[in-house]
This record gives structure tokens, sequence and C-alpha cells, in this order.
């Protein structure tokens, strides 16, 4: 695509661009309609639509990558599909097929071509798909019509400081009930998560910590990302619950530090009072790549793992390495890289 569009590709944030060309499809009697790419951003919907009142929707997030030969790669997009469809199942909304899934995020990236950063800047489209529950009903129950949208911008990093450690309080809060929708990604879980992070942010840190909500003993996530740590003896160790969201970028760093770089990986309790046991940590995400974490407060106590001022060794390494295989530098595993023709 010609078109220039004029941005600071190197001090993107995270935040709000309009830019040309979004996707949307309508589902009704039960089916989804062909959809389409529309340039308006707002939507019109009934006041009595599900997603208004009570919280029938979910949504993904995934990002393009522009490699260094000018292409334009998606990461595992068929591992958003499936988690947007065990949100729908969660929230009784309809399914989307995988391949119209995939279609419209390609859909909307070629439309926007011109907003896919370059290589190099580190930046990249972030892609954000939803359903929401629309049409007319009052009372608690499952909408009688769908919207599945997807639209793109451009962002930096999530976290401000990119690959330099931030630290991060543990909340009282949680973010998620124990037989709950904490392993769906429905809005109810941000909502609930807007008051805790506010309070961390007061407090000088990045985001919160959440325990796990049945016993507030256990790490559950880190903000709206994942938690990783690296034992000491060299294990990379990440949280198991039913309440966590499965995250794809941390179950690609475990396919990374078992298959690249030769680590023993753990899915299993991390309990909040045993920090010791790792000598580095981090938050992983779409978003958030691999963030490092500094240093825990913890009711009275602040726990530094690796540095507050230097990512660890083998953060480091998870981090170039999802990142080469990311940006198209690194062989990828099979079908984990999509590219946008
Ligand atoms: C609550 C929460 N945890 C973890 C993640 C990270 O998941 P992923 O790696 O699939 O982006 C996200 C972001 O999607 C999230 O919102």
């Amino acid at each position: 695509m010609d078109k220039n569009v004029n941005i600071d590709w190197s001090n993107l944030g995270f935040s709000y661009i309009k830019t040309d060309f979004r996707y949307i499809s309508r589902w009704k009697d039960g089916k989804w309609d062909e959809g389409k790419l529309v340039e308006d951003n707002k939507i019109t919907i009934s006041e009595a639509s599900t997603a208004l009142h009570y919280g029938q929707q979910c949504f993904e997030g995934l990002k393009a990558y522009r490699t260094k030969n000018g292409k334009i790669q998606l990461f595992r997009p068929d591992k958003n599909a499936k988690r947007m469809n065990d949100s729908c199942r969660r929230i009784l909304m309809p399914e989307i097929p995988e391949e119209k899934f995939i279609d419209a995020c390609i859909k909307v990236v070629k439309a926007n071509e011109a907003y896919v950063p370059p290589y190099g800047t580190g930046a990249t489209l972030y892609i954000r798909p939803f359903i929401i529950g629309v049409g007319e009903n009052i009372g608690v129950k499952p909408a009688p019509e769908y919207l599945f949208c997807v639209f793109c911008l451009p962002v930096g990093p999530y976290f401000k400081g990119g690959m330099t450690p931030v630290n991060f309080t543990v909340s009282e809060y949680d973010r998620a009930a124990p037989y709950g929708t904490g392993a769906a990604k429905v809005g109810g879980n941000y909502a609930g998560s807007l008051l805790p992070h506010e309070l961390a942010a007061k407090k000088g840190f990045a985001d919160c910590i959440y325990l796990d909500p049945m016993t507030h003993t256990k790490i559950e996530e880190v903000g709206a990302a994942n938690f990783f740590g690296i034992t000491k003896d060299n294990k990379f160790v990440t949280p198991k619950s039913p309440s966590i969201l499965p995250s794809i970028t941390k179950y690609s760093l475990m396919h990374i530090a078992k298959e690249y770089l030769g680590m023993e990986v753990e899915e299993r309790d991390v309990f909040i009072d045993k920090l010791d046991e790792f000598k580095e940590a981090g938050a992983c995400g779409t978003a958030a790549v691999i963030t490092p974490i500094g240093g825990i407060e913890y009711k009275e106590n602040f726990h530094v793992f690796h540095s507050e001022t230097e990512v660890g060794p083998v953060t480091k390494k998870l981090y170039d390495t999802l990142y080469g295989i990311q940006f198209g530098d690194i062989d990828p595993p099979k079908g984990w890289i999509v590219e946008v023709k």
C-alpha cells in the first residue's frame, strides 16, 4: 500500500489510534453473515443489548509483525480463535468458525497495511477481535443477535519501559472467582481489575499481582499477563489454575524454554511466600510480550528477583527467541506463523 501515515513508530505507547478499516459480521437467525470491511469506527446497537447490561461480550488480542524482508505475519491466530470460542461457550454466545476469525484478521491487516510498523522499530500492529451480544432484550438471558468485529492499531510496549524491569504489588482483590470466568477473556474480568490496577498505580507500581481466589496463597496473574519464574536450578515455572486466562504467549514460552533453550518446564503452584525459589521472574502476554519483574511487594515485604534495573540472562534469551520467531528472524515451530498475503 502506498499510503503514508505520519506516526513516530519508535515512540508508540499502547493507546487507541483510528486506522482506516475494520471488519464486522452479524449473527442472526442462527448464522453469521458474510461480513465486510467498513470505514466507520462507530457501532450503533439497541440500548437493550446484553453486552451493555450483562457483560455478554468477549474479546481477543493478537499482533501482526513486519519482518526484515517486508512481509507481514500473524503469530498463532488459530490459538486466539480457539480461545475466543472457549469464551463464547462460557457465556452462551455463538462460536465463530476458526477460518472466519483468521480471515477477518488477515482482511483487516491487509486493508490497514500502511499502519503495520516497520521492522526494527519494535512496534507492531495490535489486532482486537470482539463479539458482543446485541438486539432487544431485557431479561438476563442470551442476546438474540451478535456482532463479531475486528479492528487494529499500531502499538509500542504495554508497560512503559519495554524490556526494563517493572515492579508489582500483590492485590487484596480477586480478578476472578474460583469457579467463575477467569479462564475466559470476557469484559467483566477486566472491569473488576480497574480499581486494583489504579490502587497499584497510585502506589507507584506498574500493576498488581492477583492471588488464587480460593486461598490467597498462590500467584495467578500479573495484571493482564501471566507469570513465569526461572528457578535457581534453571527451570521455567508458571502457575496452573482454572481461573487463569490461558496465555498464548505463556504456552509459546513453555515450548521455547523446552525445545529452543533445553530447559525443564513446570506448570504448577507458585506460592507467594516462596518467591526465593526464583532467580528471575517475568510477566508475559501479547501486549506485555515479556516484561521482566524487578520486584514484588507482598504485605510488608518487597522481594527483588534478578535486579530492579537489569533484565536477567534467561529472561533475555526467552525474549530474544520469542521476538525472533514473531518477527521472522528465527525459524518458528510448525504452524505458528501465518503470512498475510
Ligand atoms: C488476564 C490476562 N492474562 C494473560 C494474558 C496474556 O495472554 P496472551 O499471551 O494470549 O496474550 C492476557 C492478554 O490476553 C490477559 O488479558
